[in-house]
């Protein structure tokens, strides 16, 4: 069975989509921890609501980035897991961070990459007036949401849509694709070459909101 940790910061949406997956799916994984680096996320209400166990692993109380980073990194690697999961994960990642994990280290991004990287990308969306928006699953490098593409979920962008809507209808999409690509993961079912991401056997990497804006 592979060994999943999740790093959380914020409400943990990703977090219930992905343990709910997981109890679905039983057997292929388990969660060797979550962990939260911020002592009030509410994803920490999720990880005791379906019982996982959980570490909150605090910046503020460091005294560096690097410093958190090293105690973070020897903290996963206590789990020995297989795959790691940034989940709403609000932390810059070092390099020697990304390198350590690299390959099963996973990251879920509120845009269409390479579309909108970085913060506010629904206002983004909404000030260039693009007609699609979405969301990507990607292998984390150094470069920050640049890595490899496993899946991508579209949803449409409607005329009197604000941050608020988007970004709901973005998340739904968000809780489709970041499940599917773990499951092929944890099912070995992803190739990687030349920074092109398959899935084996072939199966679709884009998915696409049901809602219709007019
Ligand atoms: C999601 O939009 C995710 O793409 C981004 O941060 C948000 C986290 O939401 N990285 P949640 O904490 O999973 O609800």
């Amino acid at each position: 069975m592979k060994k999943i940790v999740i790093l959380i910061s914020g409400k943990g949406s990703n977090l219930r989509a992905i343990l709910n997956a997981q109890r679905l799916r039983g057997g292929l994984s388990e969660i060797s921890q979550v962990i939260s680096n911020r002592p009030n996320a509410q994803g920490i209400l999720v990880a005791r609501e379906f019982g996982a166990p959980l570490t909150v692993l605090d910046h503020a109380s460091f005294s560096s980035r690097t410093q958190f980073d090293e105690a973070l990194m020897a903290l996963i690697d206590s789990y020995q897991p297989d795959l790691v999961l940034l989940a709403g994960f609000m932390r810059l990642l070092s390099d020697q961070f990304v390198d350590h994990f690299m390959g099963k280290l996973m990251n879920i991004h509120p845009s269409l990459l390479p579309s909108f990287p970085g913060l506010k990308t629904h206002q983004q969306a909404l000030s260039t007036g693009v007609k699609w928006h979405g969301a990507t699953v990607h292998f984390v490098t150094r470069e920050m949401d640049v890595g490899p593409i496993i899946a991508q979920g579209i949803v449409p962008v409607c005329a009197n849509d604000t941050e608020d809507d988007l970004a709901r209808r973005v998340l739904e999409i968000e809780h489709i694709i970041y499940p599917q690509a773990i499951e092929w993961f944890l099912k070995d079912q992803l190739l990687l070459e030349n920074g092109i991401v398959r899935v084996s056997p072939e199966q679709s990497q884009y998915f696409y909101h049901d809602q219709c804006c007019i």
